[in-house]
Formats: structure tokens, sequence, C-alpha cells
């Protein structure tokens, strides 16, 4: 089944499970701000659900990083005018549609999720339903609004492998053309960004380590200061992508610099090859901080007074509820649910 009877429409998710990070940004909400002005509907999501898996955060300080993430969009240029922003939590028919989803899925294909194993690490028994369930909620998030394309970076893509899995064998199971096979974006420089203490080990809010990753709320000094200290080896830089190949930590400082500056990576090469990481490197926190500050500012002013984002989020949950609602019907009803 092609996708092209579906209207184009974009979901993407991010969990308020802790602070935004660079990799977030470059990985995903640069992609969702510029999908906006494509012929695109929008829909963009704090999965508080999600961000409960791996344990339940203090009330408090999960409500903070929901509206704080909210926030984050805002300042990246994600309007409410042009996207719809919701709450996860907010909008019941994702929570409903994954119960369906629980249905269709097979155990074998949930064993196989590599950030489950990553995520339950050694001790898998003592790891949530939740957690291991994790995967059919992101495909019903995505499906619940019958969503063809997904901006994500590229560790969500087994995710999105399965959820094209859990569509097919619905669509299968029932005779019908009802979910599309949903298309994943990934792309740019920075669909990785890495640790800037470890060029092997993705750039994570949940690192113990602070100094190994951006914060999207960090100050001009603490940005540069974590640049000034990020792993490099003593090489110059190369003058073209192929002399990265085996420098992990060389390429994750340029590939950042290209995420930010909107060049690719020949380009930041073609500039700064030859030069050493002590040019360089104050260069990289120039432009993170011309680039990060204005957003940082801007978050801190949305979460002086959170009311706006409350009704942007609220206003959200509404108009997600036009699209949902059908959908979930129309779901009920293949599946033979009495009353629907
Ligand atoms: P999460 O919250 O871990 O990350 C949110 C988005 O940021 C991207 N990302 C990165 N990209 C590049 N480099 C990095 N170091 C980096 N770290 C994070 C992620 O790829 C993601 O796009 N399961 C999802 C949330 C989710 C979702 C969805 C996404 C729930 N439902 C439906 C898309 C569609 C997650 O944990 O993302």
């Amino acid at each position: 089944m092609s996708d092209s009877s579906f209207t184009p429409r974009v979901f993407s998710g991010i969990q308020p499970s802790g602070g935004l990070t660079l990799g977030n940004y470059l990985g995903a909400i640069k992609r969702f701000v510029s999908m906006q002005d494509e012929a695109f509907e929008t829909v963009y999501c704090m999965v508080d659900l999600h961000a409960i898996t791996a344990k339940f955060l203090d009330p408090a300080t999960l409500r903070h990083n929901t509206r704080e993430l909210a926030a984050g969009f805002i300042a990246s240029g994600i309007s409410p005018e042009k996207s719809i922003l919701i709450n996860q939590s907010q909008v019941p028919e994702h929570a409903q549609l994954a119960w369906i989803f629980n249905c269709v899925a097979r155990m074998g294909w949930m064993q196989r999720m590599t950030q489950f194993k990553d995520k339950a690490g050694k001790n898998a028994e003592a790891s949530s339903l939740g957690l291991f369930a994790y995967p059919a909620l992101m495909a019903a998030d995505i499906l619940i609004y019958h969503a063809t394309h997904v901006p994500v970076g590229e560790d969500q893509k087994q995710h999105l492998e399965l959820t094209r899995d859990i569509a097919t064998k619905f669509n299968h199971d029932f005779g019908v053309d009802f979910f599309p096979i949903t298309e994943p974006v990934i792309e740019g420089a920075a669909t990785r960004v890495m640790s800037l203490r470890d060029g092997a080990k993705k750039m994570s809010k949940s690192d113990p380590s602070d100094a190994s990753r951006i914060n999207m709320t960090d100050d001009a000094d603490t940005i540069a200061k974590k640049i000034r200290k990020a792993k490099t080896d003593p090489d110059a830089l190369p003058s073209e992508a192929k002399g990265l190949e085996d420098r992990p930590e060389a390429r994750n400082l340029v590939n950042i610099y290209a995420g930010l500056a909107d060049l690719s990576v020949d380009q930041v090469l073609a500039e700064h090859g030859g030069a050493q990481f002590g040019a360089f490197k104050p260069a990289l926190a120039d432009l993170a901080v011309a680039k990060l500050s204005p957003i940082s500012g801007e978050m801190a002013r949305l979460m002086d007074d959170v009311t706006e984002i409350d009704k942007v989020l609220a206003r959200g949950a509404e108009q997600a509820r036009e699209i949902t609602a059908p959908i979930l019907k129309k779901t009920y009803e293949i599946v033979g649910m009495v009353g629907s």
C-alpha cells in the first residue's frame, strides 16, 4: 500500500524525562520547525506517558519538564499557529489505540528492540511492562493521526520499522487499507549527536555526566566551557569528510558545527580543514552560543509565566482530538467493538 491516499501529516514526539539536549535539537526539533512550512499538517508531542516507563519521576518534576519541553519547542520556532502542540496524556486516544496495538505486536518483535535491551540492561525482569510495550505506544502516537512522515534522530529507526510492521499486520489481518505505512525522516548532518566525553556514546539527557551534553538551558559560559573541554584527538581537521572516518570525536564536533550552521560536512571542512582544535573549538563555541542563546532566553521567558504554555497545550489537545477521535472510532469498528 502506498501512503498516497493519506493527507501528508507529520507527527513526532520527545520525552519530558529530562531537559532538552543539543541532540534533541539537531536530530529532531530543527526538522520539526522546517516541516511546518512544507506541505504538511504537523503535530508535535510531549510524550509524558513514555516518560514514566523507565521510572516515575517526582510529579512536580514531570510537570515542569513537560512545560519546559513545550517552551523549548516554541522557543525553537514551532508555532502554535502552524502546528498542533500536545501533551500525550491529554489526548486519550493515544493510549486507547496502544492497547489495540499491544494485541497486534508480537512478543518476538518487542524482544528484538535494541532500546529496550539497552534501557532494561542486565535486569530485564525488573523493568516495567510499560518499558517493554513502549514501541507499541509509539506506533499508536503516530498512527492515531494517520501520520505519513515522522522526523526523528537515527536512534528511533528501529521503532519506526516496528510501526510499519504493526500497520501492515493490522491492515492485513482485517483486510483493510486503514493505517498508512509511515516514512521515517532521518536527515541532516547531525542525526546522531555523540557525547562530548565519548565519541562512541550518544549524547543523552540520561547520561550521568553533565559535561557529556549541551543542555538547551545552558548559559553561554557553560556551553563554551563544555566545548572547550570536549574530548578530541591531537590532529588538525582534515579537508574532506573521508578524513574523519576513524576520528569519532572530531567527526562529532564537525557534525555539530554543520548542523548548527546548516552546512554540509564538506562545506565545514572546506572552511576549517587544516585547523587545530585550539582554533576550531572557539569557532564552534561562538556558533553554538549564537544559535542557542536566543532559544534558552525565550524558554526562560515562557517558563516565567506558564499560563501561556498551558493554554497552547489545552488548545492543542482539542485540535488533536478532532483528528484522533474519528480514527479511534473507525479502528474500533474495524475490530468489532460494539457501540463504537
Ligand atoms: P527521545 O525523547 O529520546 O528523543 C527525542 C528526539 O530526539 C532525537 N535524539 C537525537 N538525535 C540525534 N542525536 C542524539 N544524540 C539524539 N538524542 C535524541 C531522537 O531520535 C528523537 O527524534 N521514542 C521517542 C519519543 C517518541 C516518538 C513518538 C518519536 C514517542 N512517540 C512518536 C516519534 C514519533 C524518544 O524516546 O525520543
